[in-house]
């Protein structure tokens, strides 16, 4: 199997590059990826000179290339994870966020019309279905529909993806996944910057009253779940993964501060919430949840981490990468996060 993964120097695709290679020894892995200020080459450090791995610096929405790379590697399948992925730069600006994600995607499946693969696996989110209410799940039949340019983009990739099914038998298959957490998660992220803020004694900034609730799946789970519909997935069907484990924002921030107290590296930490004005406003998804029965009754996939564990374990992750977080964030973040934690304003004002 050859595969081209896209986006693989990023959170989600490096960790699923890692555990295609112990999973498949035999499998070859292409990764384009156009290293934006979220993919990071050292994500990816320990398999570099492995054999059956070849990187390759690009734009998905650059049409020569990738044609090119078609040609040249005769793929087997694709895993499209390249994408703009943060919900308040999309509010901030959304051009990049319709290039990669719109743009981007299309030429991608443009290539796999001409060069056939088996499988294209669109890597989505659960954030197309809109939001809930206090109950009741979003199945893969729920309504589209997006409420901020990220989701939107992300809407419209998968329409087109179902388009290039039904017009021109592209095999695709689309996953929606719920929050992911674990190692390499850039720290723009709720999980990965509070543990960062806490460690530089920074106060914890939770927006609104934090009481939104998101569904949380541990990185591997993920993997695993994308590896299965990769291998034996419907061609045309979509497949909800999701951690089966909703927790207000402020929970999870107490939790992370509990691990923290509880480390001995970090017991003389006195990490502060702070409470502040919603920036993503009318934006601001309240609930997600999932009902995953469909990828557990047809594929036996269930999520195997329990959160605290794996939370446990990101933080472990964090106390000892303490380089690794520091060499991703450049001054491009720290414009950034000025923008969206220091001015009170709003991100769409
Ligand atoms: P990420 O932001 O950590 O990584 C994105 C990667 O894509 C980076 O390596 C970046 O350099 C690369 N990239 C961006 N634009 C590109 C382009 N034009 N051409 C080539 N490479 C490009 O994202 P992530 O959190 O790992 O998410 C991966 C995928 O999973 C995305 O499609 C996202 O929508 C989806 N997703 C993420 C989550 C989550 O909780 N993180 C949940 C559901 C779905
Ligand atoms: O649901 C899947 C989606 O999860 C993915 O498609 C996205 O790529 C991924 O970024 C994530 O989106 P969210 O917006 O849910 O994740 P984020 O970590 O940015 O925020 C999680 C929640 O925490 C959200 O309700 C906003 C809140 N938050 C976030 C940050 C960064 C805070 O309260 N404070 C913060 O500083």
């Amino acid at each position: 199997m050859k595969l081209l993964v896209t986006g693989g120097c990023g959170f989600i695709g490096s960790n699923f590059i890692r555990y295609v290679l112990r999973a498949h020894p035999d499998w070859k892995i292409v990764n384009l990826d156009k290293l934006t200020y979220a993919g990071n080459l050292a994500n990816l450090k320990d398999i570099k000179e492995d054999s059956c791995y070849r990187f390759v610096k690009g734009d998905i929405a650059d049409r020569q290339l990738v044609n090119r790379l078609f040609k040249e590697e005769e793929f087997d399948a694709v895993v499209n994870f390249a994408a703009e992925s943060h919900v308040d730069r999309s509010i901030l600006d959304p051009s990049p966020f319709i290039e990669t994600n719109v743009k981007g995607t299309q030429v991608l499946l443009e290539a796999a019309r001409g060069y056939p693969v088996q499988r294209f696996i669109q890597i989505s989110t659960d954030e197309v279905y809109g939001s809930l209410g206090p109950t009741g799940k979003f199945t893969e039949e729920s309504p589209l529909r997006p409420n901020s340019p990220y989701a939107a983009s992300k809407a419209a990739a998968d329409l087109l993806c179902r388009a290039y099914w039904k017009a021109y038998d592209v095999p695709v298959i689309i996953t929606r996944s719920s929050n992911n957490y674990g190692p390499y998660q850039f720290p723009e992220k709720l999980i990965p910057l509070m543990i960062r803020n806490a460690l530089l004694g920074k106060e914890l900034p939770v927006y609104g009253e934090g009481k939104q609730v998101r569904d949380w799946l541990y990185v591997e789970d993920n993997c695993q779940a994308i590896d299965l519909v990769l291998r034996k997935g419907k061609v045309g069907e979509v497949y909800n993964i999701g951690g089966g484990c909703e927790k207000r924002n402020i929970e999870v921030v107490q939790m992370i501060c509990e691990i923290l107290r509880d480390h001995h590296e970090a017991q003389h930490l006195t990490p502060k919430i702070r409470f502040i004005k919603d920036p993503r406003g009318s934006a601001h998804d309240f609930r997600y949840a999932l009902d995953c029965t469909k990828i557990k009754e047809e594929l036996g996939w269930e999520p195997r981490v329990r959160f605290e564990e794996g939370l446990r374990l990101t933080v472990n992750w964090y106390l000892e990468n303490q380089d690794w977080v520091e060499g991703v964030v450049t001054g491009e973040y720290l414009e950034y996060y000025q923008k969206v934690y220091g001015s009170g304003k709003g991100l769409a004002k």
